[in-house]
């Protein structure tokens, strides 16, 4: 089979590089960054040869696919300059900073036609793995409402350690809203599979910090989903609290799940049942479900699971791996990316008109420009 040559632009690329590493056939011959001491430090570390400051340059190499994983606002004209050189791309969260951007993705992973996947790595956690399996197997029942939480102070990565102001002061917590709701959004949505967002209205109490940024100290997004769910997206990056990047909660008809809120607690279920009477419930560990993770994660190798995050480090690579071999769109395509990055961009326009209720619009393919109005009522 013919080798998959791969280049990675920006440093957070290395976290897939143990993944990549360990799918044969594959081979990582090209890294690119603007920092010259630390693209040296690690391709030298990796047996990198290829090195490069202008990622256009890269593009002229003979790779078949790029990581980008630049700050966000590179993602969407990395990925449209990757395309026009006939790479495949796996891009790094969100994919855009503005919706004109996210209607420019779609349309140029449809001329191009080269493999786009979005690189929500949460989704590939065992536990939302899990969560997902049990859901199909009906164990909730009919899941109505879910909760997805991302609580991460970004205290001191506001500037650059020279002391610069940073893209995050800006891209990230320089706006108002979800900025980055897609850690999210992303797992739940994995819970009500073949639904998508159609309506938010974003809500917040205001700024109660000093860091004298825009972004308000957390954000509520209430999302409604075309077969009528509500979901409740956060994202807190001002708060004084300890981070918790995966907090979770999904409720259904005959049974809820909630995800471990601290690193000493546990993923609990809980089921209606003879034993499990309504009125009192008791709490289990998710792990007594483990038969339902998927076969891949239980019969994950040493290598895998040393990629990290219980071999989901190395699933999200594979699937990319495996979408370029059989040319076929993987899951996590152009437009469930466009998606959930749409509802995070929607969400500074609720935020800033008091929470005004705003239509998402449906991501699919040659949508016509009466269908990407955005609508406030
Ligand atoms: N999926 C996750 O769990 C996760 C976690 C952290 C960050 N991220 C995402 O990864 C991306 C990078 O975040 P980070 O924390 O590593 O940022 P960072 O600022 O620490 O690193 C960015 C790197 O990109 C390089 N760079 C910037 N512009 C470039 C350009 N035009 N060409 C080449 N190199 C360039 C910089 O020199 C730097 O080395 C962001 O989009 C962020 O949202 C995702």
């Amino acid at each position: 089979m013919k080798k998959i040559k791969v280049g990675i632009v920006g440093t957070r690329g290395l976290q897939m590089m143990l993944g990549l590493k360990s799918i044969p056939d594959v081979e990582i011959t090209a890294m690119c960054d603007l920092d010259e001491e630390h693209l040296n430090k690690s391709a030298d570390e990796h047996g990198i040869e290829k090195r490069y400051r202008v990622f256009e340059d890269m593009l002229d190499s003979d790779i078949d696919a790029v990581v980008i994983s630049t700050p966000m606002q590179c993602h969407m004209p990395q990925t449209v300059a990757a395309m026009e050189a006939g790479k495949h791309v796996l891009s790094e969260v969100t994919a855009g900073v503005s919706m004109d951007e996210l209607w420019w993705l779609c349309e140029t992973v449809e001329k191009y036609n080269k493999i786009y996947m979005y690189a929500e790595n949460y989704i590939y956690t065992p536990e939302v793995q899990l969560v997902k399996n049990m859901v199909r197997e009906g164990l909730f029942g009919e899941p109505y409402y879910a909760e997805g939480m991302y609580l991460h102070n970004l205290d001191g990565l506001f500037t650059y350690p020279n002391g610069k102001t940073s893209w995050r002061s800006y891209w990230q917590c320089g706006k108002r809203g979800n900025f980055y709701p897609t850690h999210s959004l992303g797992p739940v949505m994995n819970w009500f599979p073949g639904d998508h967002v159609t309506e938010i209205s974003t809500f917040s109490p205001g700024v109660y910090n000093d860091f004298g940024l825009k972004q308000d100290s957390g954000t509520t997004t209430m999302c409604r989903t075309a077969n009528g769910k509500l979901l409740n997206i956060r994202t807190d990056c001002m708060s004084p609290r300890p981070h918790n990047m995966m907090t979770y909660l999904l409720q259904g008809t005959k049974g809820v799940y909630r995800s471990a809120d601290h690193k000493d607690d546990k993923e609990l279920v809980s089921f209606v049942g003879e034993n499990n009477p309504i009125g009192n419930m008791q709490w289990e560990d998710l792990m007594n479900y483990k038969e339902y993770l998927p076969e891949r994660y239980k019969n994950a190798t040493e290598e895998q699971l040393h990629a990290g995050h219980g071999g989901g480090d190395f699933f999200i690579v594979e699937d990319f791996i495996n979408a370029i071999r059989t040319n076929t769109q993987p899951e996590l395509d152009v437009y469930t990316a466009c998606e959930w990055t749409a509802v995070g961009l929607l969400s500074t326009l609720s935020v800033m008109n008091n929470a005004k209720h705003i239509e998402v619009p449906c991501f699919r393919p040659k949508l016509t420009t009466e269908e990407k109005k955005i609508i406030l009522d």
